[in-house]
């Protein structure tokens, strides 16, 4: 692998400005006004990955956005290892909060990151950990060190639930045929602590409607007899915690895996200070399910979230009203055999059945997925805990992760493959918020470790 780490380092310049250019397209899959830049960009990475030596790319519409595929076959003794990744990014808002404009790349140095990280939406979620792969690919590709048969498939939909990538899975089967999928679309623990993600959450995802009066009424001649849609609605979703921050939707846990005395306390030999926590976070305590330390409670325990909510007057100024409605979007996130649509039916009949007389209720369900966890004991983790153990001197530690990727149950259960969430990324990067940014150590890192995986990959495979 000395001729494709030489290339890489040969290369700093221009795969940096790459990337930069990649993150100057504003990919925002959620946001109907986008969709032409969430095409640019699928363009991008398609030429990019035709130029980096693919030999069949292709772009593939969707009822949403395009799906980019593409492959480099070069020997059928070879393994076949299929990148998945994904393009889209989430929208950038609220833009005042940004320190730089959000799709104008630049590079700071920060207490972190010493050596600079490059601040724009999607740089570490997932465009900057993507192009890694590229990149690697390219840099292996040039020097005749490429030993694995690659396919990629970078999707434009990740951050809005993955609609259409499920069926494209079921309607290509052989197209997709391969030995296991390898992402980087998650965290190490530190740059200095390599670890990779071998648990992801699940998730339901639902919005709630509540109805009281028929219009909005004068809060001093109706107020005090009339049920406020908004108050009841308060009421509605701090009962589903108890005191203990349990989960009270009746069901709710019954099928929650129980993780092992021994396994728990594995997890927990993971570095963390939960000073260093609650001073990063700006509070003075955390606030979770009683019983479980707080890598537990984000990564092996489900949770309850509002992630929206509103109703009434909030403009300027004061206006005594009784509202009419009152909304709230709500998250819960699964762990393994939980299963995310009889979560969903559970929380909505518990809700409707919450719901005093003089309110009406509608629960719309949006997108869910399932759980996922990788076993250590494979080829396909060994690769990666080796490459990781070569280019950062450590070996990884295995930890699970509280974020989801729908898409991963799918692969196993769609086309029968493992995944294996070799990321780059830190927990402290900022994702989905103002201000994200991805280190430029971790760019480099991610597009040195690539090639050593496959270089593994191959041999173990043997
Ligand atoms: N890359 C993240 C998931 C992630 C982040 C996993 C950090 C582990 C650590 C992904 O892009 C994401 O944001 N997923 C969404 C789910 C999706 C259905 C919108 C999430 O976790 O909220
Ligand atoms: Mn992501
Ligand atoms: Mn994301």
């Amino acid at each position: 692998m000395i001729k494709t780490q030489n290339y890489i380092k040969d290369n700093k310049d221009r795969f940096l400005d790459e990337l930069l250019e990649l993150l100057r397209i504003p990919s925002v899959s959620a946001d109907p006004k986008y969709k032409d830049d969430v095409k640019k960009t699928a363009e991008f990475i398609a030429e990019k990955l035709r130029s980096a030596g693919c030999d069949k790319v292709e772009i593939f519409p969707t009822k949403g956005h395009p799906i980019v595929y593409a492959e480099s076959i070069i020997n059928p003794d070879y393994p076949t290892v299929l990148v998945y990744g994904h393009y889209d990014v989430q929208p950038p808002d609220p833009l005042d909060l940004w320190d730089s404009p959000p799709f104008e790349p630049v590079i700071k140095k920060t207490e972190i990151h010493p050596e600079g990280a490059i601040f724009a939406r999607g740089s570490c979620d997932d465009k900057g950990q993507v192009y890694m792969h590229i990149k690697a690919f390219e840099s292996m590709r040039a020097t005749g060190e490429q030993n694995c048969n690659l396919k990629f498939m970078i999707e434009g939909e990740e951050e809005v639930g993955s609609d259409n990538l499920g069926t494209f899975c079921k309607n290509h089967k052989d197209l997709l045929c391969a030995d296991m999928v390898l992402i980087s679309d998650t965290s190490v623990i530190a740059n200095d602590v390599p670890s990779i993600t071998v648990g992801l959450r699940g998730l339901s995802y639902l919005e709630v409607e509540v109805t009281g009066p028929n219009k909005d009424l004068h809060s001093g001649v109706y107020g005090g007899a009339v049920g406020n849609p908004i108050n009841v609605l308060c009421d509605m979703i701090s009962s589903m915690k108890d005191e203990n921050n349990h989960i009270t939707i009746p069901g709710f846990y019954d099928d929650v895996e129980i993780v092992s005395i021994e396994d728990r306390a594995a997890m927990n030999q993971a570095p963390f200070n939960i000073e260093n926590y609650k001073k990063e976070l700006g509070i003075n305590a955390t606030q979770g399910e009683k019983g479980y330390t707080v890598l537990e409670q984000t990564s092996i325990r489900p949770t309850l979230d509002v992630n929206g909510i509103w109703g009434g007057y909030i403009g300027e100024g004061a206006k005594t009203v009784l509202p009419s409605k009152a909304f709230a979007k709500i998250s819960m996130r699964l762990v393994p055999n939980q299963k995310s649509e009889e979560i969903t039916r559970l929380f909505t009949a518990h809700f409707k059945s919450k719901a005093p007389d003089c309110v009406k209720v509608e629960v719309r369900p949006h997108h869910g997925g399932e759980a996922a966890v990788t076993p250590t004991d494979t080829p396909e983790y060994q690769a990666a805990s080796m490459a990781m153990e070569k280019t950062y001197g450590k070996k990884p530690i295995p930890v699970r992760g509280g974020g989801s990727i729908p898409i991963v149950a799918l692969f196993e259960s769609v086309l029968g493959l493992k995944s294996v969430l070799m990321g780059f990324g830190l927990d402290s990067d900022d994702i989905h918020s103002p201000n994200e940014h991805y280190g430029v150590f971790n760019y480099f890192k991610g597009i040195e470790t690539i090639p050593y995986f496959y270089q593994n990959y191959h041999e173990l495979k043997k």
